[in-house]
């Protein structure tokens, strides 16, 4: 019977789905990021037949070539840009991602957590408070930004991004994006107004929320250039990945006032964060849990054993990322 490799803990409902068809399921033992010497010897050591593997894994060469056995790697993420998708479908091994429709729920509401986190100054407040600062109401302490009739920019108008839109609008903000192509159901649900450039989108919005997938054309795409088009008291929120945004240029735009703020859930280096930047009392930083509701990570578990359980019963992955 098929033997299954997970690399690192995962709610249980995938690894049931998988024992329950009478797959052997072995899981990563220890409480943190694998390294890829140590995938590379358990799969040598394994012969498994499948891998789910997580975002902070990387799936190269070395590892295929390590692992003859394995003929799908099963990511447990939407994104897939920690795989070599193109070396993989070289080799004929199957790789698919687990994009659960609670993701865009989970990432569009931390998304927008984090700006009115932003726009009401919650986690410098929160800070304050806790060293005992607080001495009483003061009419000048901690002065915000009230987010109705604001202007929002939303570079890519995907399933997360729709619904950033789609909350932001009843929230009474203005929505803004831009995308390779307009979007009619976005534009008519919520009165989005395309731009024909991210230049034109940064200019324009008070807050700009990043949900572009990684690829080369978006790789920096927010750099120094970029981030000094946009306003000086506008924010900045990534919920997408890390690397979309040169955090080097961010940190020293937001040191000098540049923008007035920015919030993060994923990092240009993961799990490194740039000197600098978590010293800054304009930043906020989430550890890459944008999408962590339970229920998220039970419908990933459950998409990721049913792409191996597909795979295996010989058909497609539902969710197969190799075109
Ligand atoms: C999380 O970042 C994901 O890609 O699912």
């Amino acid at each position: 019977m098929n033997k299954i490799f997970i690399t690192r803990k995962i709610t249980d409902v995938g690894v049931k789905l998988l024992q329950d068809k009478g797959y052997t399921v072995d899981v990563y033992g220890k409480d943190r990021v694998m390294s890829q010497k140590e995938l590379i010897k358990t799969l040598k050591k394994g012969a498994y037949d499948g891998v789910v593997s997580l975002l902070t894994d990387k799936i190269d060469a070395a590892v295929f070539d390590a692992a003859p056995s394995v003929k799908i790697f099963a990511n447990y993420a939407s994104g897939f840009d920690n795989i070599d998708v193109v070396e993989a479908k070289k080799r004929g091994i199957a790789v698919s991602n687990a994009p659960a429709p609670q993701t865009s729920e989970s990432v569009a509401e931390h998304a927008l957590a984090l700006a009115l986190a932003l726009a009401a100054r919650i986690v410098e407040a929160d800070e304050f408070m806790r060293k005992g600062k607080y001495k009483g109401w003061d009419p000048m302490l901690f002065i915000g930004m009230d987010v109705l009739g604001k202007t929002l920019g939303i570079v890519g108008v995907g399933r997360i991004g729709g619904k950033v839109a789609h909350y932001a609008s009843g929230l009474g903000l203005k929505v803004i994006y831009t995308d390779v192509a307009r979007n009619d159901e976005i534009e008519k649900e919520s009165g989005a107004v395309f731009c024909d450039s991210v230049d034109e989108l940064l200019k324009k919005a008070d807050i700009v929320s990043l949900h572009v997938p990684l690829m080369d054309s978006t790789r920096h795409l927010i750099n120094e250039a970029r981030l000094k088009m946009m306003k000086p008291t506008a924010f900045l929120v990534n919920t997408s990945r890390g690397p979309v945004i040169d955090e080097i240029a961010l940190t020293k735009a937001l040191k000098d006032k540049t923008i007035a703020g920015a919030a993060l859930d994923v990092f240009e280096f993961e799990p490194k964060i740039t000197p600098g930047l978590a010293k800054l009392p304009n930043v906020i930083l989430t550890p890459h849990i944008a999408s962590a509701s339970l229920q998220t990570r039970d419908e990933m578990s459950e998409m990721a054993a049913n792409n191996i359980i597909d795979f295996f019963e010989g058909r497609t992955p539902t969710n197969s990322v190799i075109k």
